[in-house]
């Protein structure tokens, strides 16, 4: 049985078969069913409330709408390719089983506003669902760097040592990174949770419409102030993309680090055997494919990003079918972000640390010189001249192959007779990390304490 395209009045042959599918969205526009029932029913409410339909015809089309939720949750519904979308597969059915009634619906709206109000009631979804799922992050975090709040690792610039940091105060920078990220997204969604509804195909109905109202009944902040770019503009849905790849790339990041540590050149940390998977060929291998995806998922998250923009950019007003092609990368990026931050979030407990091999590597390279030239410093010789003295010693321990906590009192007064014994104590790992105790340094007790405000940042919200 053939499907009449509701369009079809001023058509005289049918649409060639190819193009039919070519420009049907129904494959992937399917998933916002939920929404485009929810804008449908609230349309509908607002349209009665306006004497547009009768009370009668408003309870008819809501009851035939939840019966199609239902048929789609129980996978009875039918889609069909020729009538091209969700938006007139749901009305096409609800006709068909309504009546006239159904034939209704549509008055004071267009498939343009509909589209624009489903993709935003889907994204504000998502866009909770999501930062609840960096929250979860968040706290896996918290928990991690409260245990390791001591633990002494190598910070890195250069991927060279550079000064002893604990692993805590590290895993609080990927709390801070997503703080901004959760953040960011509560921000996009001020210009998401915006209503198109009711600007009809571009330039608004001549029906008494009351799109307050139905903003009201939708959770919408208020409607859209013009209909032109209410109909046209996806750039809510780039702006989220845009957070998404800045999510992705903090993850991306975060990834790289975990790969880098679980490598047996570093040996910092175990990632736990359920994140891991093996080599079909070399038997020794485990691999840390879990953040080697995300790292890899983030290229495509980019690229839809690029993908958006370019999209939207040579668009004139206001709707154009281009926007079709926004749900596929829009979609993808939803689903491939809360996956790689599900994963994260349940990855991060799995971690454990190997203290001594941090210590150890923190031990091997001059980690302490800074501390050193600050020792100087504290004593009287001004910073340049301390640099040049460290500068020295240091050149001494990489010819003996050896730390600079390991050379000689004597060896050490050789290069300044500044350096007295309790120079020991700065040049220890311990001393050096206790000695920046200034929020945001790397200090167990100010690692402590942003633990503390981080979770009564998260307790509050
Ligand atoms: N499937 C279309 C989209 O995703 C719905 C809007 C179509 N409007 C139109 N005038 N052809 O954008």
């Amino acid at each position: 049985m053939s499907d009449k395209k509701l369009w079809s009045g001023r058509f005289s042959e049918p649409t060639d078969a190819f193009v039919e599918a070519f420009t049907a969205s129904v494959e992937f526009d399917q998933r916002l069913y939920r929404y485009d029932i929810q804008g449908s029913i609230a349309h509908a409410t607002m349209l009665a409330r306006a004497g547009i339909l009768s009370t009668a015809e408003r309870d008819s089309i809501i009851a035939g709408l939840e019966r199609i939720r239902e048929q789609i949750e129980s996978g009875e519904f039918d889609w069909s390719v020729e009538l091209e979308d969700v938006h007139m597969n749901v009305e096409a059915r609800l006709t068909s089983a309504i009546g006239d009634a159904g034939k209704k619906l549509h008055t004071g709206r267009s498939r343009n506003d509909q589209v624009a109000t489903d993709v935003r009631l889907y994204l504000r979804d998502e866009i909770e669902i999501i930062r609840g799922e960096i929250l979860r992050l968040q706290h896996a975090l918290l928990d991690k760097a409260e245990q390791e709040a001591e633990t002494i690792l190598p910070g890195f610039t250069h991927l060279q040592t550079a000064q002893p940091v604990t692993f805590g105060h590290h895993l609080m920078a990927w709390f801070e990174m997503l703080e901004r990220d959760r953040d960011r997204l509560a921000d996009c969604n001020k210009r998401v949770n915006i209503m198109p509804l009711g600007s009809a195909a571009l330039a608004g109905t001549t029906y008494p419409i009351d799109r307050h109202y139905t903003a009201q009944l939708l959770g919408f902040e208020r409607p859209s102030e013009n209909s032109l770019d209410a109909v046209s503009d996806r750039d809510f849905a780039i702006e989220f993309s845009a957070a998404a790849a800045l999510i992705m790339m903090h993850l991306s990041r975060m990834s790289e680090e975990l790969i880098i540590w679980s490598s047996a050149q570093f040996n910092f940390i175990n990632l736990s055997d359920s994140f891991c998977t093996g080599s079909s060929i070399m038997p020794q291998k485990k691999n840390p494919d879990v953040p080697e995806l995300v790292r890899g998922k983030t290229g495509r998250i980019f690229g839809h990003l690029i993908g958006l923009l370019t999209l939207m950019k040579g668009q004139p007003l206001a709707y154009n079918k281009d926007n079709q092609e926004d749900k596929e990368p829009l979609f993808d990026t939803v689903d491939n972000l809360k996956g790689s931050l599900k994963v994260f979030a349940d990855m991060i407990p799995a971690i454990t640390c190997k203290p001594e091999s941090m210590r150890e590597a923190a031990l091997k390279g001059f980690a302490t010189a800074t501390d050193l030239a600050d020792y100087l410093v504290r004593k009287g010789t001004p910073f340049r001249d301390a640099h040049e003295v460290v500068g020295k010693a240091v050149a001494l321990g990489v010819s003996k192959g050896c730390d600079l906590a390991e050379l000689s009192l004597e060896e050490l007064r050789g290069f300044s007779e500044r350096i007295d014994a309790d120079v020991y104590s700065v040049l220890t790992l311990e001393g050096s990390v206790a000695a920046r105790d200034h929020i945001g340094g790397t200090a167990p007790a100010q690692v402590r304490a942003a633990i503390g405000r981080a979770r009564q940042r998260l307790a509050g919200q």
